[in-house]
């Protein structure tokens, strides 16, 4: 059973990964051994998804494929995540849906409206400093800090103190270790905590802070891990954002074509495209409540499952062409934020943010180039570039 030189253990090779030939393995699981089954080792048995199908009925059904046990794939000796059972993206419905409209408000389609101009405004001053200095790292000076002014917005940081979170949010990133053990973050989340608990206020912190979820409040810490899952989620929305604009600089001819009809449909089904072919979240982990049965494997109760989103995504059962950046494809039907009860709460926001981005490069910027060695991410829990280089020439 191998592709070429490698075997389905080499999926949790982040080195796979980062040189991008993951890809490669993926398309023969999905073909050879589409529901694999792993041995533990540093981290526990788990099967393998890689087929579309699979992955989103395993998202669309949390009866029989829970997130109450976590839903990234963790090392045995660090034990269970702290958030499980207790963050909105770590339980099971009825308290996941209780959780979600905790602070729903804040993630409508009116809310991301009613931001546009605000948000435009950035964008702009964003893509017009990274202009300026000739050559930019996508990652760092457009995508997380646009993601990261994004998520400051919405938990109510004020915009003096923004540079720092990103500095801060970078720093762990960056470091590999959970977002809980850097401790200037946290110090910052507790102080904003206490002063929504002195002052209320209507934002996220402001919610987590005030409304009752099952007719109680959430805990101190049950607010701080609550904070810091927003955080890390919002890491995907930098990484798409980065990675899309390198895709741009990789394909010349569909840049122009975006440039032409930037005032056409091609901006929205853009949007769609770089979302799948970017897919920055790499895997979601679920663990099964009860046998089933997948592809006419035999699942038990208590396995855990890995759904690999960049896999579903370039399913050639369902996408045509799916190695192919395509910005006109339609339907694009892509996984990348995924589907069913835990379906990204922020996708409303990542996708306005993100067509907000190709207008304001489509209008500001002539060239998109890579300028130097773009250095990958080695993860395999989100995919994309850890640095990129890239020349945005004036228009
Ligand atoms: C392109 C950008 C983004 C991508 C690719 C992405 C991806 C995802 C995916 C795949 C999930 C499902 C996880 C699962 O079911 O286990 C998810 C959930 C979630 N995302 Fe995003 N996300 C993005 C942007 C954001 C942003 C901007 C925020 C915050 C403002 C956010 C916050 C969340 C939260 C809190 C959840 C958990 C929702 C729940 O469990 O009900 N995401 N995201």
């Amino acid at each position: 059973m191998t592709v070429s030189t490698y075997t389905p253990a080499d999926v949790l090779d982040p080195e796979l990964h980062a040189s991008g030939q993951v890809h490669r393995l993926w398309r023969w699981m999905r073909q050879h051994t589409p529901v694999h089954w792993h041995e533990p080792g540093d981290l526990p048995g788990f099967w393998s998804l890689t087929r579309y199908e699979d992955v989103r009925n395993a998202y669309q059904n949390p009866a029989v494929f829970s997130s109450a046990q976590g839903v990234l794939l963790r090392p045995t000796e660090l034990g269970v995540d702290p958030g499980s059972g207790r963050t909105m993206a770590l339980t099971d419905p009825p308290r996941h849906r209780a959780l979600r409209g905790q602070v729903a408000d804040r993630f409508t389609e009116r809310c991301a409206r009613s931001l546009a101009d605000e948000m435009r405004t950035e964008i702009r001053s964003v893509v017009r400093r990274a202009v300026e200095e000739g050559t930019c790292d996508v990652v760092h000076d457009i995508g997380a800090r646009l993601s990261s002014y994004n998520i400051s917005r919405l938990l109510g940081v004020p915009p003096k103190d923004r540079e720092q979170l990103l500095a801060w949010s970078t720093e762990a990133f960056e470091s590999g270790k959970p977002l809980t053990s850097h401790v200037a973050l946290m110090r910052y989340f507790i102080d904003m905590m206490y002063a929504r608990m002195e002052t209320p206020a209507d934002d996220v912190m402001g919610m987590f802070v005030d409304n009752e979820v099952q007719d109680e409040l959430l805990t101190e810490t049950e607010i701080l891990l609550s904070c810091e899952n927003l955080v890390g989620a919002s890491e995907n929305a930098g990484l798409s954002m980065a990675a899309g604009i390198l895709a741009l600089a990789e394909h010349p001819q569909q840049w122009q074509q975006l440039v032409r009809e930037r005032d056409g449909e091609l901006v929205r089904t853009a949007v769609e495209e770089v979302l799948r072919w970017t897919s920055s979240a790499t895997h979601s982990m679920r663990t099964v409540t009860a046998d089933t049965v997948v592809q006419g494997r035999r699942i038990a109760a208590g396995d855990r499952v890995v759904l690999w989103i960049p896999s579903a995504n370039r399913d050639e059962s369902v996408f045509t062409d799916p190695d192919r950046f395509h910005l006109g494809r339609q339907p694009n039907r892509h996984l990348a934020l995924g589907t069913g009860e835990h379906v990204c709460i922020g996708s409303t926001m990542a996708r306005h943010q993100m067509r907000m981005l190709l207008e304001t490069l489509t209008e500001l910027v002539a060239v998109i180039e890579p300028d130097g060695d773009v250095e990958p991410l080695h993860s395999i829990t989100v995919n994309g570039p850890a640095h990129a280089p890239v020349r945005l020439v004036p228009r």
